[in-house]
């Protein structure tokens, strides 16, 4: 697995050794980021760096956690939240001749856009490192690295922990991501999703080994980590044809009682009903945990491409 100087599109580029490397260099960067927000200590590990953010599709989290981190580590940012509206896009501007004009002005782009294989897209003509932060229901690598390093870090293991992925298994790209990653260890996946959003096949396959259920309260005691999505109501025909599985699947303090001790509860937010503020304050609750991450795993991630080493 290599990333130095390289796009960062898919889940399929990682590998077992590399991903536990890679989480090593995560753990250096919470201490980078803990000398400067704790120790005002600012680093220079990215000095003289521009990220571009491409967003033609809404974001709280993705931007502003890859904004931050280059932030954290001395580079700048350029962004634009808006592609659709407010970009060339309007003026039917090929996302080639995007992504080879903001190459000419920033060292590394993040993007993320409604369809499939967008990211894609740009990068070819790209003459710099493109990292895909999100396109349509296919991938979304940094959000899955920072899942995984969440579970890696919180229970000092991947191989032999029994994973619950609950809900929109069919759009939801973060839970893809997921599959992709923990494939490569020795997980346990418990998929728990009405039929009509389970996984798709091309996953259900590269995962091999799953067990399908459509009722949370039924394998709540044995999962180690409770890893929740909202409904991806934008993914599908109407809002009507989505509402008709929102409220299918809570995690609520009720079924949390019934959870193991030292369980985990993940959630890339946002949130909806599926995640109830009543369990915020359950110490199996990591989803807040996971943000801060976010920043260290996007850290590692621009150190790396500009192969610097911590
Ligand atoms: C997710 C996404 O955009 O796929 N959010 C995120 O990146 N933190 C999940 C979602 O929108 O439900």
């Amino acid at each position: 697995m290599k990333f130095k100087g390289q796009h960062i599109l898919s889940t399929k580029q990682f590998d077992k050794n590399g991903l536990l490397a890679f989480f090593e260099v995560v753990k250096k960067m919470e201490k980078v980021l803990e000398d400067a927000v704790i120790h005002g200590k600012q680093s220079k590990l990215c000095e003289g760096k521009i990220l571009a953010t491409l967003f033609y599709e809404p974001s709280t989290r993705t931007r502003f956690s890859f904004e931050t981190a280059m932030l954290r580590l001395g580079g700048r940012v350029i962004s634009n939240f808006d592609m659709l509206k407010t970009s060339s896009a309007v003026k039917m501007e090929t996302l080639f001749d995007t992504g080879k004009v903001v190459s000419q002005m920033a060292d590394v782009i993040a993007m993320r856009h409604p369809e499939v294989g967008s990211v894609a897209e740009l990068a070819r003509f790209s003459d710099v490192p493109v990292i895909n932060a999100g396109d349509g229901s296919g991938d979304h690598p940094t959000q899955g690295l920072l899942d995984v390093y969440t579970i890696w870090k919180e229970k000092r293991k991947l191989n032999g922990l029994t994973v619950g992925i609950i809900g929109d298994l069919k759009h939801s790209r973060v839970f893809h991501s997921q599959c992709e990653i923990l494939k490569f260890f020795n997980v346990n996946f418990v998929l728990i999703s009405p039929k009509a959003l389970s996984l798709p096949d091309k996953f259900k396959k590269e995962i091999g080994k799953f067990v399908e259920v459509e009722d949370l309260s039924k394998v709540i005691d044995d999962l180690d980590v409770i890893s929740v999505n909202r409904i991806q109501t934008e993914r599908f025909q109407s809002e009507k044809e989505a509402e008709k599985f929102r409220g299918k699947f809570v995690v609520s303090s009720s079924i949390m009682k019934k959870a193991k001790k030292d369980a985990i509860i993940l959630c890339p937010l946002p949130r909806r009903e599926e995640l109830p503020m009543e369990i915020d304050n359950d110490p199996r609750a990591k989803y807040f945990e996971q943000i801060k991450n976010g920043v260290c795993v996007r850290m590692a991630l621009f150190c790396e491409i500009f192969g610097v080493t911590v």
